[in-house]
C-alpha cells in the first residue's frame, strides 16, 4: 500500500512555477495581494479545464442513454439548504491559537503549519495556545434584491456549497419533462463555494471551485451494485484522460467516517506531490436527499413504476468529482523533466507536459521553417485556418525551430507541424504539399500530406 505521507515539495514547486510562467493558473486578485483560496485560470489553464469538462460531459451525458444534463443556478434558496441540512450543519471543526491569532481546521492540524514556527504543526510550539474546537460554518451567503435590508433574514440566499442540491430539487421536473425511467442520472458541472478555514495545496482546497457531479436515481435494491459499477466507470474515466490506475487509490470509507445517510462511500484518491488526496467521492446516499426535500417542500417526489405498480422514493448513487482537483492531477501527472544528449554529446534538459492529446490545451503548433519565406508563412496560415474550427492551434515563427518545439513541449502540445522547403517542392517534387509532423513524446518526425492533416489529427485529439 502506498504511503499517504510521501511528498515531493520540490516537484510541486516546479509545477506551480511552470503554471504561472506559462499562463495556466494565477492567484485571483494577485495585483492587489491575492484573494486567499481563489484562482484564475489563464489562457492555457482555461483550455485545459474546458477540455476536461467537455470530455466529462461527452462521456457522462452525450454518450449515455441513461444520464441527462442540467445547469442550475448558483444562488440557492435558503429553504433548499435548510432541508438538505447544510444550514446549521455544514461546518468544519476549528481551533484558534490565542498567541499567533491563527485559525486552523482541527481535524487537519497534522498537515498545517504553526503560525509562529512553520516547521511545527499548530499546537506543537511551546508558545501555542489552542482553543477547544468549535464548528465553523462553511456556507457563503449574500443578500438578494435592491430593497433587502441588512437585517431581513428572508433576503439571504446562499452560494451553493455543492451542485447536487439543484439536481435533487429539479429531479421531478426532469423526470416529468423527459419521460425517463429508473435507473437514470442527472449530471451537472458548475461552481460551488465553501468558506474553507485553511485553503491549501495550490488549487486543491479552494473557496471557489467547480464540481462535476452525477446523481444517479435507482430502485433501492440496486443502490449497492450501482455504487460499485459507478466506481469502475469513474476509474476508467481517469485512465482515459491520462491518470493511470496505479496512481489512483480507492478508500472504502469505513462505518463511522461516512456521512450519516451514506450506506457506502468510496473515495478515489490520487498521488499528488503533496500526498495521496481525494479527487472524487462515489457515495450511495440512499433516499436521504429526496426524502428531506419531499418533507421540506411538502410535495411528493415518489416514483411510480408502471410495470410493477410500485411507488417508492428513489435511492441515489452520487459520483462527485472536483474539476479543479482533476485539472491539478492532470498537470501533476503530465509534468516531466528529461535529460537529452545532443549529437555532440552535450546534455540538455527538456520540460514536457505529457498530456493526453484530448486534454492538451493546444493540439498543434504550426511553424514556417523560415519566417521570411512568404510561401511557407502563407501555407502555415492556410493550415491554421483549416484546423482552427476543429481544435485549438498555435502559430509560431519566432526563433529557431528547435526552440519552438521546446516551448510547445513545455505546455504539452502533442503535435507540431513545420512547413519547410520540401513543402514547396523545391528539393524533391514528391514531397510537395507535405509537412513535417513532430511528436512531442518521442520527438520523432514523419512526413504527412497537407490534405490529410485534419483527418489525421481529428482521429488523435478528441
Ligand atoms: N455532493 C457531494 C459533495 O459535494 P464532497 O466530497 O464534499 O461531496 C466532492 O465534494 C468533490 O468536490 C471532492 O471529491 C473534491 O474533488 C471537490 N471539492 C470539495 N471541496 C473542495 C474544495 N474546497 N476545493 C476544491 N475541490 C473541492
Amino acid at each position: 500500500m502506498a504511503n499517504k505521507d510521501v511528498t515531493d515539495p520540490a516537484r510541486m514547486e516546479k509545477i506551480v512555477s511552470l503554471c504561472k510562467r506559462r499562463g495556466f493558473i494565477f492567484q485571483a486578485g494577485e495585483l492587489y495581494g491575492g484573494l486567499n483560496g481563489c484562482w484564475d485560470y489563464g489562457p492555457l489553464g482555461a483550455e485545459l479545464k474546458r477540455n476536461l469538462k467537455d470530455y466529462w460531459w461527452r462521456k457522462t451525458v452525450q454518450e449515455r442513454d441513461d444520464v441527462l444534463g442540467m445547469d442550475g443556478a448558483i444562488l440557492t434558496h435558503q429553504d433548499v439548504l435548510k432541508a438538505s441540512g447544510h444550514i446549521g450543519g455544514f461546518s468544519d471543526p476549528m481551533v484558534d491559537c490565542k498567541t499567533c491569532k491563527g485559525r486552523f481546521r482541527a481535524d487537519n492540524l497534522d498537515k498545517l503549519e504553526c503560525g509562529q514556527k512553520p516547521s511545527c504543526k499548530p499546537g506543537e510550539h511551546k508558545a501555542c495556545e489552542l482553543t477547544e474546537p468549535r464548528a465553523f460554518d462553511l456556507m457563503l451567503s449574500t443578500k438578494l434584491g435592491a430593497l433587502a435590508s441588512d437585517d431581513d433574514p428572508k433576503a439571504i440566499a446562499y452560494l451553493r456549497p455543492e451542485t447536487a442540491q439543484s439536481i435533487f430539487v429539479q429531479y421531478k421536473n426532469i423526470l416529468d419533462s423527459n419521460r425517463v425511467k429508473l435507473p437514470f442520472g442527472i449530471a451537472q458541472v458548475g461552481k460551488s463555494f465553501r468558506n474553507e478555514i485553511n485553503p491549501r495545496n495550490y488549487t486543491f482546497r479552494s473557496r471557489e471551485f467547480e464540481q462535476m457531479e452525477i446523481e444517479y436515481f435507482c430502485h433501492p435494491d440496486d443502490g449497492m451494485r450501482l455504487t460499485d459499477e459507478w466506481l469502475e466507470t469513474r476509474l476508467s474515466f481517469y485512465e482515459e484522460i491520462g491518470i493511470p490506475r496505479a496512481k489512483l487509490h480507492i478508500l472504502d470509507v469505513p462505518d463511522g467516517e461516512r456521512a450519516f445517510y451514506s450506506k457506502k462511500t468510496y473515495d478515489i484518491e490520487y498521488e499528488f506531490p503533496f500526498g495521496i488526496q481525494e479527487l472524487e467521492g462515489v457515495a450511495y446516499r440512499t433516499d436521504y436527499d429526496l426524502g428531506v426535500h419531499q418533507k421540506g417542500a411538502n410535495k411528493p417526489l415518489e416514483y411510480f413504476d408502471e410495470e410493477t405498480k410500485e411507488k417508492f422514493l428513489p435511492h441515489v448513487v452520487e459520483p462527485s468529482a472536483g474539476c479543479d482537483r482533476t485539472v491539478l492531477a492532470l498537470i501533476c501527472e503530465a509534468f516531466d523533466e528529461e535529460t537529452l544528449t545532443d549529437e555532440k554529446g552535450k546534455d540538455d534538459s527538456r520540460t514536457v507536459l505529457r498530456f493526453k492529446p484530448a486534454m492538451a490545451p493546444i493540439k498543434v503548433g504550426i511553424f514556417p521553417l523560415l519566417k521570411k519565406n512568404e510561401d511557407q508563412v502563407r501555407i502555415c496560415r492556410e493550415i491554421q485556418k483549416t484546423l482552427q474550427p476543429w481544435m485549438n492551434v498555435f502559430y509560431d515563427d519566432s526563433g529557431a525551430v528547435g526552440r519552438r518545439y521546446r516551448r510547445q513541449d513545455e505546455v504539452g502540445t502533442p503535435f507540431c507541424i513545420t512547413v519547410d522547403f520540401d513543402t514547396l517542392g523545391q528539393e524533391n517534387p514528391d514531397l510537395k504539399d507535405t509537412v513535417t509532423l513532430r511528436h512531442r513524446d518521442s520527438m520523432e518526425q514523419e512526413r504527412l500530406p497537407i490534405s490529410g492533416l485534419l483527418a489525421w489529427l481529428l482521429e488523435r485529439v478528441r
